[in-house]
């Protein structure tokens, strides 16, 4: 299962690669592509799916009959990470560098003196207009070098990282860019208009020790994990509902985050097919928000809630916050527990200590666009946004056969405070 995770994240290097090889599992499964720019016919037992800005990605399996709900995950395609400005080479005296910008919240330190490929997206001028050409480099193409300790003695003493100064990467051909991202894109440079490109570690993951370490754990292993629990699952009579979200790291609020109208909109076209409407069918659906957690740091372990400390190869972790940056509440989780114990797979609770302020990510952002049962998940992970993150390695098993239950079963919310779920 690992190797197989290894195999996504290598193919995911940014969110536009997240989602067009996410597609292409998905029609290899029978999936068929729909367009927004269309109007939906949609047929009982039928798999689809819909992609926007190339970056979010929401696939879909109808039952056979009258769907008793939506049962839903939702992971993000993004990772923080550097973006390629559109003017990308700075050309100093001796070196050339390319011109970056922060996105969201790396640990700077960790994306230092390694070999960096780049990914994303250009737009480019054909016979036809405009059109988008995915781009992935793949080979090692920037550098950010660290300042050696003799310049910096204080290197080991908490070191402040000023962007415009610190993580500009050195960059091998000067006035090359354009002209290898025009390649990539199969046009000439002149076609090339614009793009959406980023720096990203392209080291293989690895198992060792029982741990995996790999690029983009946070949130691919989920993203991963929730496909093949989709596409593996039993029939249930549930819609079945699997959502991959773009811009998690920097606040989803874009056309195609969990903010955006993409997911409303995508059940609302659902309903609409089908003759229902949404407000009864999403008050009895139920949405996994899959996103990692922290696990205890085994040098750190005052930096966890000692009564809510969670484990590498603990099992699937279930997030609480009582100012409901996670959309836990006891209902979801009661209901997520049944889905473990069904799964026969361990699971642990998560709480961030009362005097620490946590990360926030997709479910209750989500929940302000369409209002649904919503439960924050999980896999335990240490150093969070590192270039290199570590996870346990038994987890990702654990996850998949945990969510292959969850659309596998089909839940019946009474609307007065009762549920079934079998
Ligand atoms: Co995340």
């Amino acid at each position: 299962m690992n190797q197989a995770l290894f195999s996504y994240i290598a193919a995911c290097p940014t969110a536009f690669q997240a989602a067009a090889h996410t597609a292409a599992l998905l029609e290899a499964e029978g999936y068929r592509p729909l367009r927004e720019t269309e109007e939906w016919m949609l047929e009982p037992d039928g798999r689809y799916y819909v992609t926007r800005n190339g970056s979010s990605l929401i696939a879909f399996r109808l039952p056979k009959g009258r769907p008793a709900g939506f049962m839903m995950t939702a992971a993000h395609s993004d990772s923080p990470t550097f973006k390629i400005k559109e003017n990308a080479e700075l050309t100093g005296e001796n070196e050339t560098r390319l011109s970056v910008e922060g996105y969201g919240g790396m640990l700077c330190d960790s994306w230092m003196d390694r070999p960096l490929s780049v990914a994303g997206r250009a737009m480019v001028r054909t016979e036809n207009g405009v059109a988008m050409r995915l781009i992935d480099l793949r080979d090692n193409l920037a550098l950010i070098p660290n300042v050696a300790i003799h310049m910096n003695r204080e290197a080991n003493n908490g070191t402040k990282y000023n962007f415009a100064v610190d993580m500009q990467p050195l960059y091998g051909e000067k006035g090359g860019f354009r002209r290898r991202i025009a390649e990539a894109a199969g046009v000439a440079e002149e076609d090339l208009l614009t793009h959406d490109l980023f720096l990203y570690n392209p080291q293989p993951g690895v198992e060792w020790g029982g741990y995996i370490s790999a690029p983009r754990l946070d949130d691919l292993q989920c993203a991963f994990a929730s496909l093949q629990g989709f596409l593996t699952a039993g029939e249930s009579q549930s819609a079945a509902v699997y959502c991959l979200f773009d811009n998690e790291e920097v606040g989803s609020q874009t056309k195609q985050g969990a903010a955006s109208t993409f997911l409303r909109e995508t059940l609302e076209r659902i309903c609409d097919a089908l003759g229902l409407t949404l407000r009864t069918m999403a008050a009895g659906s139920f949405l996994l928000s899959c996103d990692n957690a922290h696990a205890v740091h085994p040098n750190h372990p005052e930096y966890a809630d000692k009564n809510h400390a969670v484990r590498m190869n603990g099992g699937v972790v279930i997030k609480y916050n009582a100012s409901q940056r996670y959309a836990t509440d006891a209902v979801s989780a009661a209901l997520f527990q049944t889905v473990c114990e069904e799964a026969g797979v361990p699971f642990q609770r998560y709480a961030n200590r009362p005097d620490m302020v946590g990360g926030s990510t997709l479910g209750s952002i989500a929940n302000t666009q369409v209002s649904l049962n919503m439960a924050d998940i999980g896999l335990a992970q240490l150093a969070m946004h590192s270039a290199l993150e570590t996870a346990g390695g038994a987890d990702t098993a654990y996850m998949v056969q945990a969510l292959k239950t969850f659309f596998g079963m089909t839940l019946r919310a009474g609307g007065d405070g009762t549920y079934q779920l079998r």
